[in-house]
């Protein structure tokens, strides 16, 4: 069975593995790639869309989306992370193109509208275009098969602040509107994303099977795993964003506890996530048993995830 989906993203090292796992397994077709701010901001999360494109020979509709974050102030994009550019400093080519006459939360909305039922959201940046759709047409909430997304910490601290995750913590209330819809979300956050860490030899395996993919892809997360490496400990880089792919691709790799999210939207623990499991306890306020419509991921098979990615990438050109 082939999953439709488009990729919402901000591309972004790892948004690069995700585009490019999602592009060659066969068990999926991607509709379109919407852009938002980010990693970058949104004009350069755009032009590397269209740089993937070049790279992978596809032609995927690309629809610029938000560029600020809904209600609260922008945060600084992390270059420290991703580069100034998205690709760690490497150099590349952005071909000539045309973005979509719609922007991001329009592409989605007439997207999901021709298909109800079909197609599967997966954002791999800020929620803010998934917001806007929502804002703009809530029958999205219905015409969506689901949304897997990656991002949020359900019961594990964050990574930008003790409490949360970056795409979330960029644009909360964004995040808040999403979770609250009535849809069907799978949330790979960094429960399990912190625990799929490709190593540098990986990395270089994949450009020996995959000189221009897999070359490119090992090239720009070289920056990346200085990151990772130099300041948080890690033996090599986290593929968050692949992993989200994966779960797509392959969902028995996971386990999932199931409940909802209400997300922090204002002070110091702006972005937590917060995780109520259905029927494990019972509140006073009626707000944490008022859904059920999340599966946080907390178990996670990260040596297949890794070897997914090298079999379906290794044998990009
Ligand atoms: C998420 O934030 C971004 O830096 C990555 O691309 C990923 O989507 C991880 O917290
Ligand atoms: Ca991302």
């Amino acid at each position: 069975m082939t999953h439709a989906i488009i990729i919402d993203t901000d591309p972004g090292i790892d948004d690069a593995f995700a585009i490019a796992l999602a592009h060659y397994s066969p068990a999926i077709e991607i509709l379109g790639l919407t852009t938002v701010f980010g990693n970058v901001s949104v004009a350069q999360s755009t032009d590397n869309a269209a740089a993937l494109n070049a790279l992978l020979g596809s032609d995927y509709p690309i629809a610029a989306g938000c560029g600020l974050p809904l209600q609260q102030a922008p945060n600084d994009f992390p270059d420290f992370v991703h580069g100034h550019n998205g690709f760690g400093d490497v150099d590349y080519t952005v071909p000539p193109y045309t973005a979509q006459p719609v922007d991001a939360a329009d592409f989605i909305i007439e997207t999901l509208r021709a298909r109800p039922g079909e197609v599967t959201l997966v954002p791999i940046g800020p929620l803010s275009n998934i917001a806007m759709a929502l804002h703009r047409e809530p029958r999205v909430a219905q015409w969506a098969k689901g949304v897997v997304l990656m991002g949020g910490a359900g019961t594990v601290g964050g990574n930008v602040s003790p409490v949360a995750e970056a795409n979330i913590w960029n644009d909360a209330a964004a995040a808040q509107k999403v979770f609250e819809a009535s849809w069907e979300i799978v949330m790979v956050g960094l429960d399990v994303t912190h625990r799929v860490v490709m190593p540098r030899t990986a990395a270089q395996a994949l450009a020996e099977s995959s000189p221009k993919v897999g070359g490119f892809l090992a090239e720009i997360s070289d920056f990346y795993a200085n990151f990772y490496e130099s300041t948080r400990g890690f033996a090599g880089f986290c593929v968050h964003d692949p992993t989200a792919i994966a779960y797509i691709i392959d969902p028995s790799l996971f386990g999932t506890r199931r409940g909802l999210v209400e997300v922090t939207t204002s002070g110091p623990g702006i972005g937590q996530t917060i995780f109520a499991e259905t029927g494990k306890e019972e509140y006073p306020d009626p707000i944490w048993a008022s859904r059920s419509n999340v599966s946080l991921c907390t178990e996670v098979q990260g040596d297949d995830i890794l070897e997914l990615i090298q079999s379906t990438l290794g044998a990009a050109p």
